[in-house]
């Protein structure tokens, strides 16, 4: 993961690379530095720990250098320290490198450099690029790039200074995202496009396998083989704005409340002409959904749509098993990509995967000019807007969206369906207004240390996403099984102290739900019942009671997922967490 930045242009190059790396802060937090051009010369300043670190160390230095580039970093190769921080600089100081994923070959790589005497002062795999730009430097920084370029295995993409051309940049796109922010008399190279948007809205997106050269008077992109590349400025629509905190105590906060807009935004979005489906998922033999994480949970709503309204066989797969596994995929197979960034890596070489062997492809993404976008054959576009929480919640409910629309196409009441979809918005409008009530009682459940979460057909991937919430921004461990599953072994860990979250809207399951309710009673655990506002059977039932506006069944994913976003959030910021950032987790993962 890891964010890197570059700027060359007319003004001092550390506030624009500072500001963007606290905007890339959500890819990883475990160190950050930069690296200056000063005076013709290379100075490099690092951390360990967040921006603010590298910030404080840097007050009152007088920094006035018009290129450089930053890092912000999540440790794979190398613990979080000093040393391990980028940039990573060749023996003499003179080149300066940032670097985001995997160069796959790097040992062998620089047991080659040490045989030739070179000596390394971090653990990383970044530090190679440094030493074998330095080594086959003739006065082109360009030129020596590419000429490492084809060296490096893995995926990755990095940037590259030298006080030998100060004001030239050279970034490199091989599997992990890079952007180039174009300006006037400045340029930018970024990992996303909101690193940059106060700067510039005019971004090309590179694809793998290509070099940009960066000054302030242009932007000129090759092939890995030297040969020039024509490449679109697109405009982008976002505005900073939107990516502010806007009041709110956190952006995860602020990105679950701003679900009623991201849904409606979506579903008006596909609605429009642009993106009418090229096909009926009823040509398809079979359909293969296919994430991670949140995504995945999507998915596993997303089946049951799909198979109750087209009839066609639907699968749900992690991204990372997928690919290693011997599934037959082919021709009669529409493989589906799941993924707010569009940049994780295990979905990403999935879909490609799926569609050598012949698959159709679609990509369900947030993230416009993506990796996954581009790669896959059709895209539809859930449209949240930026999210920064590193936990998923807005572009989760967006997700749903996607695929309800998705499931309903070509229905033959697909009119009526999907004018009951245009209602989920003010639906959870109303979810939200409890959000004082839920913020009471997480008070209660501060302490405990386990968590179960409990739900049936539409509701169970609800219960897991509840789940994976709690546990990514609380540290408390917590986890989501089929309610009807209970019986067969996490019955044994119900006692007074487990708190059992159950998910129980009035459908189907709804009577099968309550007898599971009964059993968790009898052991003395803690229901939470997350049901219909007047439902009194369930209320009477739990210790605590989280009311949802009622709604048509297949709508109720929508709403159920609400309170468990909040519990979790309340329940993380008032154990002083960093809700926004949490250990170890970066929003983007773009290693396997
Ligand atoms: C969600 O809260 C997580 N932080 C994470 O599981 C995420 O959903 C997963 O990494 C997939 O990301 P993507 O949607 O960008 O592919």
């Amino acid at each position: 993961m890891c964010g890197i930045i570059g700027y060359t242009g007319k003004e001092a190059a550390l506030p624009l690379i500072l500001g963007g790396l606290e905007r890339l802060e959500y890819r990883g937090y475990d160190s950050a530095g930069v690296a200056l051009i000063e005076n013709g010369s290379l100075v490099v300043e690092k951390r360990v720990g967040k921006i603010r670190e590298l910030v404080k160390n840097l007050w009152g230095k007088p920094y006035r250098g018009r290129t450089g580039i930053g890092h912000t970093r999540w440790a794979t190769h190398g613990e979080p320290s000093l040393e391990n921080a980028h940039p990573h600089t060749d023996e003499r100081g003179e080149f300066a490198v940032v670097h985001n994923g995997i160069v796959e070959n790097y040992l062998e790589l620089r047991r080659e450099l040490e045989d030739r005497g070179v000596s390394f002062r971090s653990d990383t795999d970044t530090e190679v690029i440094a030493h074998l730009i330095a080594g086959a430097y003739e006065g082109d920084l360009l030129s020596a790039v590419l000429a490492v370029v084809n060296r490096l295995r893995g995926a990755f993409a990095f940037a590259v200074v030298t006080s030998k051309e100060p004001g030239r940049i050279v970034g490199v796109k091989q599997g992990s995202p890079l952007v180039v922010g174009v300006g006037e008399g400045e340029n930018f190279l970024a990992s996303d496009i909101p690193a940059i948007l106060p700067y510039t809205r005019r971004v090309i997106t590179l694809s793998d396998g290509e070099v940009v050269d960066v000054t302030p008077e242009g932007v000129n992109i090759y092939d890995f083989n030297g040969n020039p590349v024509t490449k679109e400025v697109v405009l982008v629509p976002w505005d900073i704005i939107s990516a502010e905190k806007a009041g709110f105590k956190h952006f995860m906060l602020k990105e679950i409340y701003e679900q009623p807009k991201a849904i409606g935004d979506t579903i008006r979005g596909l609605v429009s002409a642009g993106e009418a489906l090229p096909f009926d998922l009823r040509e398809f033999r079979r359909i293969l959904l296919i994430a991670c994480g949140t995504s995945y949970h999507a998915g596993l709503v997303g089946k049951f749509w799909i198979e109750k309204f087209t009839g066609v066989p639907t699968e749900v797969l992690y991204a990372s098993e997928f690919r290693y596994a011997d599934t037959p995929v082919n021709e009669d197979d529409l493989v589906v990509g799941i993924s707010q960034s569009g940049e994780t890596i295990d979905t990403k070489f999935a879909v490609n995967f799926a569609r050598e062997k012949g698959a159709r492809t679609l990509a369900v993404v947030n993230v416009v000019g993506s990796s996954i976008d581009r790669e896959s054959d059709y895209t539809l576009y859930t449209h949240a807007g930026p999210e920064i929480g590193v936990a998923a919640t807005k572009t989760f409910t967006a997700q749903l969206a996607a695929l309800y629309y998705l499931s309903i196409s070509g229905h033959p009441q697909s009119e009526t369906l999907l004018s009951e979809l245009m209602k989920v918005p003010a639906l959870v409008e109303e979810a939200l207004e409890r959000a004082e009530e839920i913020e009471r009682v997480s008070q209660d459940y501060l302490r405990c240390r386990n968590f179960l979460y409990l739900g049936r057909y539409l509701s169970y991937p609800i219960a897991l996403e509840g789940a994976l919430k709690l546990k990514e921004i609380s540290y408390i461990h917590a986890e989501g099984y089929p309610a009807g599953e209970m019986k067969h072994g996490p019955i044994a860990l119900i006692d007074e102290s487990m708190p059992v979250v159950v998910v129980a809207p009035q459908d189907r399951v709804y009577e099968k739900t309550l007898s599971n309710v009964e059993e968790v009673r009898t052991r003395k655990g803690r229901v939470i019942g997350v049901g219909f506002e007047g439902d009194d059977r369930l209320a009477k039932m739990c210790r605590e009671f989280l009311e949802i506006p009622p709604a048509p069944e297949d709508l109720t994913p929508f709403l159920t997922v609400v309170p468990l976003q909040l519990l979790a959030y309340y329940i993380a910021s008032k154990l002083g967490l960093d809700v926004d950032q949490p250990r170890n987790l970066a929003k983007t993962v773009t290693v396997e």
